[in-house]
C-alpha cells in the first residue's frame, strides 16, 4: 500500500519535472529564434502591397505654380531646385506660421530654387479644419493625406509626401524631408548641395553609358547620419524597438530625420520599396536605412554634409522669439547673396 503512494507521488513529481523541463526547452528555442539575427523581417520580409493614398488638400502652390511669375523670380539662372516636405500636425498652426517667415520664405539663393510643403493627417476637429480651410486659401502650401496625424504613423505621413513628390515634381528636383523644429541654414546648404553636384558631373564624365548626374547624388545627411547606432530596448521610451521588430545589434546607416535630402528618384525608388516592406516606427531609420539597404544602395550613397542645421526640440512662443533671432542672424551674414521670397 505505502509503495503503491510513493510510486504515485514520484510519478507526479516527474510529470512536474518532465513539464518544467520542456518549458524551459521551449522558452529556449523562442528565445534563440527571437535573436537569430540571420531572418531580420524588416530588411528580408514582405507584407501586402500598401494601397497608394488619398489626398484631402494638396499644394497649390506648387501645382499651380505661383510663384513661378514672382518678378524676382524672373530673371535668374535656376540650376536646381529642392523641395522640403516637413512633417507637420494638422493643429500646429504657429509653428508653420513661424517657419513661412524664417528659412522656408527663401524661393531662390544663388542659382537654387525651393518650395516647401507641410505634410498634415486627417483631423475631426472642426475648429482646426475651419483653420486648415483658411491656410490653404492664403499659403497653398498643405499636403494633407487620408492617414493618423499621430507620431507612430509618422511613416505613413513621410511615405505620403514621398509618394505625392513621386508622382507631381520634376524628376530632376531634389526631395528633402525635414522636421518642423529646426533651423536651416539654407545658405550655407545651398554652397554644399553646389559641391556635391559638381563632384556628381565630374563622376558621370567618367561614366560608359549615360548618366544624369543626378542619378549619381548621394542622400545627404543635413543634420546627424547615423552609423552603428543601437536600437533603444528599454520599453515605454520613445525610440523603443522590441527584438522581435528589429534583431540586429546595430542599425544600417542612415540619416536622422531633422533634415535630409536626396534626388527625386531615389525617393521614388525607397517610396516604392515601402509599399511591400513592413513597418519601422522610426521614420528616418526605416527610410534613410532599412529601406535603402533593401534596394541594395550602398553605405557610400549616404553622406554626412556640413553644420547647417538647429535643433531646438520643443516649440512654444519663448523658443520661437529665439529663433526667429537666430534666424536673423544667419541670415544677414549671406545679404549678398542673389535672393528672392516668394510670399503670398
Ligand atoms: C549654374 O551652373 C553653371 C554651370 O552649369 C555655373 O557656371 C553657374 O555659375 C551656376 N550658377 C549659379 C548661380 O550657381
Ligand atoms: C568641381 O570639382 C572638381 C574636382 O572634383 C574641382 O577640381 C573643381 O574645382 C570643382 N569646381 C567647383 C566650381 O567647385
Ligand atoms: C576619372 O577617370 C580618370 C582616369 O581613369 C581618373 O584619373 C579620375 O580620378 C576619375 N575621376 C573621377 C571623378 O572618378
Ligand atoms: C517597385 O517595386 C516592385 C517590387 O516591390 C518592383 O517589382 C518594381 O520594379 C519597382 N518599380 C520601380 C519603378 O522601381
Ligand atoms: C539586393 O541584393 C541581393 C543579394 O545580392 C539580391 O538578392 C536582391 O534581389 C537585391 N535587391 C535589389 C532590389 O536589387
Amino acid at each position: 500500500m505505502a509503495s503503491s503512494l510513493v510510486t504515485r507521488y514520484l510519478c507526479l513529481a516527474l510529470i512536474i519535472f518532465s513539464g518544467f523541463v520542456s518549458y524551459l526547452v521551449i522558452a529556449i528555442i523562442l528565445r534563440i529564434e527571437v535573436y537569430n539575427r540571420s531572418h531580420e523581417p524588416l530588411l528580408y520580409g514582405f507584407v501586402q502591397l500598401r494601397p497608394k493614398n488619398f489626398y484631402l488638400r494638396q499644394p497649390r502652390r506648387i501645382l499651380e505654380r505661383i510663384c513661378d511669375d514672382d518678378a524676382c523670380l524672373q530673371d535668374k539662372k535656376i540650376n536646381w531646385t529642392m523641395v522640403t516636405f516637413i512633417k507637420s500636425k494638422a493643429d500646429y498652426i504657429r509653428r508653420r506660421e513661424f517657419l513661412r517667415k524664417t528659412w522656408t520664405s527663401l524661393s531662390y539663393v544663388n542659382g537654387a530654387r525651393f518650395e516647401t510643403v507641410f505634410l498634415i493627417g486627417k483631423t475631426q476637429d472642426p475648429y482646426v479644419t475651419a483653420l486648415l480651410d483658411e491656410e490653404e486659401e492664403r499659403y497653398g502650401d498643405i499636403l494633407q493625406f487620408d492617414g493618423p496625424d499621430d507620431y507612430d504613423n509618422m511613416p505613413y505621413k513621410v511615405l505620403a509626401g514621398m509618394e505625392w513628390a513621386s508622382e507631381h515634381l520634376d524628376k530632376h528636383a531634389l526631395y528633402a524631408s525635414a522636421d518642423d523644429d529646426f533651423l536651416i541654414n539654407i545658405h550655407t546648404l545651398v554652397e554644399s548641395v553646389k559641391n556635391i553636384i559638381n563632384e556628381s558631373r565630374e563622376a558621370t564624365l567618367n561614366s560608359t553609358s549615360y548618366t544624369n548626374y543626378r542619378d549619381l547624388m548621394p542622400i545627404m545627411c543635413m543634420f546627424i547620419k547615423g552609423e552603428n547606432e543601437k536600437p533603444v530596448r528599454r520599453p515605454g521610451w520613445k525610440w523603443y524597438v522590441s527584438f522581435r521588430e528589429y534583431r540586429q545589434r546595430t542599425f544600417p546607416t542612415y540619416c536622422h530625420g531633422g533634415m535630409y535630402v536626396m534626388p527625386l528618384l531615389k525617393a521614388t525608388n525607397l517610396w516604392n520599396e515601402s509599399r511591400t516592406a513592413p513597418m519601422l516606427r522610426l521614420d528616418d531609420v526605416w527610410i534613410t536605412g532599412i529601406l535603402r539597404k533593401r534596394l541594395n544602395m550602398s553605405d557610400h550613397l549616404v553622406y554626412k554634409m556640413p553644420d547647417l542645421t538647429k535643433h531646438f526640440g520643443t516649440v512654444n512662443d519663448v523658443v520661437m522669439k529665439k529663433m526667429q533671432l537666430e534666424w536673423d542672424l544667419m541670415d544677414i551674414k549671406h545679404q549678398k547673396d542673389v535672393r528672392c521670397k516668394c510670399m503670398l
